[in-house]
This record gives C-alpha cells, sequence and structure tokens, in this order.
C-alpha cells in the first residue's frame, strides 16, 4: 500500500541498485551528500536480497526484478534510465500501488549527436578520407550530404525530438511516427502505429527511439525494411529487440540497406561471433549513445524524491501497462 503523503520521511530508506559497484557508490555518495543518511546500496542479488525488504525506495538501473516481490515496504521506483522494458515486463512481482518513474530529459541531445556523428561519417564517406589518407592517395570524390535525404523517427519523447530537431538543422524533410500524436506538428508528416509500411515508404534514414513493449517487440522486420529507399541507413538507439535482427541481416546482405547504426542488441553484450561484428555496413556500439551521468540523473531522482516527500506529482510515471 502507498503511505499517505503526510506519513513520509523526508529521509526514506533509498536503495541504490546498479549492477557495477563503481557507479552503485557514486549514486550513493551524491545522496549522502544531499544530506539524505538512509542509503542502503547493492550491486548483485545477494545485496539486493538483503536491503529490498526494508527499501521505501529503490533508485535503480537493471534491478533483478525477481526479487521485487519480497519489497514489502517499497513506494516508488526511479529507474537511472529512459527504458523501463525489463521492469515493465515483470509488472506482475512489482507490489501494487508502487510507482515507476524513469528519465526523461537528459538523454536527448547525447543521443541525437551519437545518431548524427554515426550518419554524417556514413553519407560523407568520411571512412573513404581517412583510408585515402592513410594510403597517402589524393582521393577527390564527391562527399554526399545529408541535405534532402527523408529522415523517419519512430518515437517522438524527448530523444526522437532531439533527433528531430538536428534532423531539420541538416535540412532533412522529417517524418515521425509515435503512438499518441501528441508532437505531430514537430514533424512534416506523422504516421501512427498502424502505418509503418506508410511511414517507411522512401525513408532514407530510419531511427528507431521507441520504448521496447509488447506492441514494438520486432516491429521492424522485412515488411518495413523493404520500404526504405535502396541504400537506406536504419539507426537504433531503443531497444535491440524492436528489429528482427535476422531480417535486417538479410536486407543488408542483399544490398538494399546501405548501413546499420546500432548502439542496441537483443542479446547484450552482443556475443563473439555475431555476424554483425563483421559486417561492413554495420556500425556496432556498446549501448553507449544516451549515458546515465550520475549527476543529471540524481537531479531528476533528487526532485522526484522533494515531491513524493511532499505527495506531489511525480515526473517522468511510467504506466506499467502501456510499458512505458
Ligand atoms: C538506456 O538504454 C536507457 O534506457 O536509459
Amino acid at each position: 500500500m502507498t503511505m499517505p503523503a503526510r506519513e513520509r520521511s523526508s529521509d526514506p530508506v533509498i536503495l541504490v541498485y546498479e549492477p557495477r559497484p563503481h557507479q552503485a557508490r557514486a549514486y550513493a555518495d551524491r545522496l549522502r551528500s544531499a544530506g539524505l543518511t538512509r542509503i542502503r546500496v547493492a550491486s548483485d542479488e545477494r545485496e539486493a536480497a538483503e536491503h529490498l525488504p526494508e527499501a521505501e525506495v529503490l533508485f535503480g538501473w537493471r534491478v533483478p526484478v525477481r526479487l521485487l516481490s519480497s519489497a514489502g515496504r517499497l513506494t516508488w521506483i526511479q529507474s537511472m534510465g529512459a527504458g523501463v522494458d525489463d521492469l515493465c515486463a515483470a509488472r506482475h512481482l512489482i507490489p501494487p500501488g508502487v510507482v515507476v518513474t524513469r528519465v526523461v530529459g537528459p538523454f536527448g541531445v547525447p543521443i541525437a549527436e551519437y545518431v548524427f556523428a554515426f550518419l554524417l561519417h556514413h553519407f560523407k564517406g568520411v571512412e573513404r578520407m581517412r583510408r585515402a589518407q592513410r594510403d597517402g592517395r589524393w582521393d577527390p570524390f564527391v562527399p554526399g550530404t545529408l541535405r534532402g535525404r527523408r529522415l523517419g523517427v519512430a518515437g517522438l519523447g524527448a530523444i526522437g525530438q532531439a533527433v528531430v530537431r538536428l534532423g531539420r538543422a541538416f535540412h532533412m524533410p522529417v517524418r515521425g511516427l509515435s503512438r499518441s500524436g501528441e508532437r505531430a506538428d514537430i514533424v512534416d508528416e506523422h504516421f501512427g502505429p498502424d502505418d509503418w509500411e506508410d511511414f517507411a515508404a522512401g525513408l532514407d534514414v530510419l531511427v528507431l527511439t521507441l520504448p521496447l513493449t509488447d506492441e514494438t517487440r520486432h516491429i521492424v522486420g522485412d515488411r518495413v525494411l523493404s520500404r526504405l529507399r535502396p541504400g537506406a541507413a536504419v539507426v537504433n538507439v531503443g531497444r535491440g529487440a524492436l528489429i528482427r535482427e535476422a531480417d535486417l541481416i538479410h536486407a543488408l546482405e542483399s544490398g538494399h540497406l546501405g548501413a546499420a547504426i546500432l548502439d542496441v542488441f537483443e542479446t547484450e553484450p552482443l556475443p563473439t561471433g555475431h555476424p554483425f561484428w563483421r559486417m561492413s555496413g554495420v556500425y556496432v556500439t556498446p549501448h553507449l549513445s544516451g549515458p546515465s551521468e550520475v549527476d543529471d540523473v540524481t537531479a531528476v531522482f533528487l526532485r522526484n524524491l522533494r515531491a513524493w516527500c511532499d505527495g506531489r506529482p511525480l515526473e517522468g510515471v511510467v504506466d506499467l501497462e502501456r510499458q512505458y
């Protein structure tokens, strides 16, 4: 049962969970320096199992969800990241009344920078320029440009919006796809979740910023990929399982797709020997495009903690049934 706001302590028992112990300590130190004293820290299941029963607030990343049913005093889970698919998939284990929040603001700019770093690298032929320099060859080819290439952004939350803004700065016509249609006015053409094929038709660049839900799992497969323009690039900064990997590999091997820029994978770390490691059109990065920085994420948590103590609405509240 959620405690009425008036009974909430301003110094609740907070469990910080982060699988990397140095990061867990860094978050805990920031909370202590903000005056909080009842901090517990865990980085593995054993430590989590020890502290979860007394935790009132869980501030974590990649929390061992199967243990959540033991968290009898819990009222609020603040994720350290934007994506909460792991928590939503285990929603039946989250005690009733527990509020889940995610971090919404800070990832847009770094992720949009990541997307355009690779798009520019790919379309302008930076690799060819570097190769020519290495070989001592004067190779004055005509570099490609982003101007005029059609950009499709699936997901128009804070991250998708930041990608749209940079796309516009590079003079790209922009399409958007989102469930709510709330930010339809920021794109030239807006599509809903039943319109994937029309959305994808003729795109030069497809960027996926969607949350992973039952509806979006494997949403990008042959049906969508075959509608993209020949030579198109797919960028995935959402979750690996948005894409049917075998179909992506086929679209690249057949020469239909020019590039896949992938920061997220169905299995992470990407297994040794996975074809993506060696495919020339694939850019593999280890889920780093939107890093959770301790200061930024703690600032969101502390803002929410003040609201939680005062019984005011929290920011980034997740609808567990909608799954984001
Ligand atoms: C990272 O993937 C996040 O969800 O914040």
